[in-house]
């Protein structure tokens, strides 16, 4: 039987590091490729998994940033596989230096591909090289049953629990670097139906979307949970507001809006689910990231635009359509807004396009006692644009409410 290393050693040298001898982000993604060729070349893969064969193409990348590393540093990759289909498998890498300190962690998802961008299996040293390793420390993405389908979560930690929903056409993920610091909690983040790794179904609106997450509440013996709702994810938010009121301890409003969609608008979302329909969700990315993001986040942050490329052109066609149609469906929440009497936060990245931050300020000022913080130099996301920023106001709101 094959042997494998359980890890591999990579130093960092002077042309992967910036001006100031730090590892750069597109240098630490190389050492992450090279850490994966090493691995597979020490069971002597050759078979089926060469460069010029069947080869993995990232269709998914999620990179979450704990420290730096510097010139010389020497830092221990464990790569370990997450999930294996017939065409694709997703593998979580994680960067330690020799202290045992994590400097960055990633999670990548590989579609295989013939020389002709055919669908191609996984080659067996995949498996053989990357086997399940229980030394990579991020939380593992769980499946639970919840009215008929499977839905993907990730939890972090103990406490009083606190619901992530993201916004459209997301995943998850865009709360990893949020979750991360928000110790003392116990962090939920649900792919929403037809998003992420959660099953596809046929029927979409915003109450399915909320009627999933309390139900996925029970599932989880959780009772009530602060819930914080990014753009779409604040419109489900107000819907669990509405409808199940008694989960909701406190809110936490991300670059939302209250307002149902104007004619105006409902017309912009047929014009994309007609856009997607004909060219895939790979034109719908290349059309969304420069609204969501500010411009400075595009030049400066190529990790950031990779993730965010992923997750939407990774999302299934179904559950996209399903999720414009529910938003150009949705109901108007505004007459909801006098009523709600549990703490609330309203978070606007001052750049957002998309929502404008006067806009979520006139949002706060219509919720008795909401609290109002704009987040500099963020677009529309906000968490994945600054997580420090945003962490660090939603830990002191969530600090008050202790
Ligand atoms: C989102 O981020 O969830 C969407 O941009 C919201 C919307 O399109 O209304």
């Amino acid at each position: 039987m094959t042997r494998v290393a359980s890890s591999v050693e990579l130093v960092v040298y002077r042309d992967d590091c910036d001006p100031a001898g730090r590892l750069t982000d597109a240098a630490f993604l190389r050492l992450l490729e090279r850490a994966r060729w090493e691995q597979l070349g020490s069971i002597g893969a050759g078979t089926g998994m060469s460069r010029s064969d069947t080869s993995p193409t990232v269709r998914k990348a999620t990179v979450d940033f704990h420290a730096y590393a510097a010139l010389g540093d020497r830092l221990r990759i464990d790569t370990a596989l997450v999930t294996m289909g017939r065409t694709n498998f997703t593998l979580r890498q994680a960067a330690q230096s020799p202290d045992g300190k994590m400097i960055a962690e990633a999670e990548l998802t590989f579609d295989c591909l013939t020389g002709d961008g055919e669908p191609a299996p996984v080659p067996p040293a995949i498996g053989q090289a990357f086997g399940r390793r229980p030394s990579v420390r991020a939380s593992e993405t769980q499946h639970l049953a919840v009215r008929g389908l499977a839905v993907a979560l990730d939890i972090q930690g103990d406490g009083n629990p606190i619901l992530f929903i993201h916004g459209f056409p997301l995943d998850r993920t865009v709360w990893r670097q949020v979750m991360a610091t928000l110790t003392g909690w116990k962090r939920i983040a649900p792919d929403l139906r037809g998003m992420g790794l959660s099953d596809a179904p046929a029927k979409y609106a915003i109450s399915e979307y909320a009627d999933d997450l309390a139900a996925l509440l029970d599932a989880l013996h959780v009772s009530k949970a602060v819930i914080c709702g990014l753009s779409m994810g604040g419109y489900i938010a107000f819907d669990l507001f509405r409808r199940h009121r008694d989960r909701v301890r406190a809110l936490v409003l991300v670059n939302t809006r209250a307002e149902a969609d104007s004619d105006d608008a409902r017309r912009r979302r047929d014009e994309m689910i007609a856009l997607v329909k004909r060219d895939g969700t790979g034109a719908l990315a290349e059309v969304l990231v420069p609204q969501l993001l500010t411009p400075w986040s595009v030049a400066a942050l190529p990790h950031v635009v990779e993730q965010l490329r992923g997750m939407i052109s990774g999302n299934p066609l179904a559950g996209i359509v399903g999720a414009l149609e529910s938003m150009r469906d949705r109901a108007d929440s505004t007459d909801l807004l006098a009523a709600i009497d549990v703490p609330t936060l309203l978070i606007a990245g001052r750049e957002d396009r998309l929502i404008p931050a006067t806009t979520s300020r006139t949002l706060a000022d219509a919720i008795p006692s909401a609290q109002f913080t704009q987040i500099p130099d963020a677009g529309h996301l906000a968490p994945l644009e600054q997580p420090v920023a945003t962490s660090r106001v939603i830990a002191e709101f969530l600090e008050a409410l202790e």
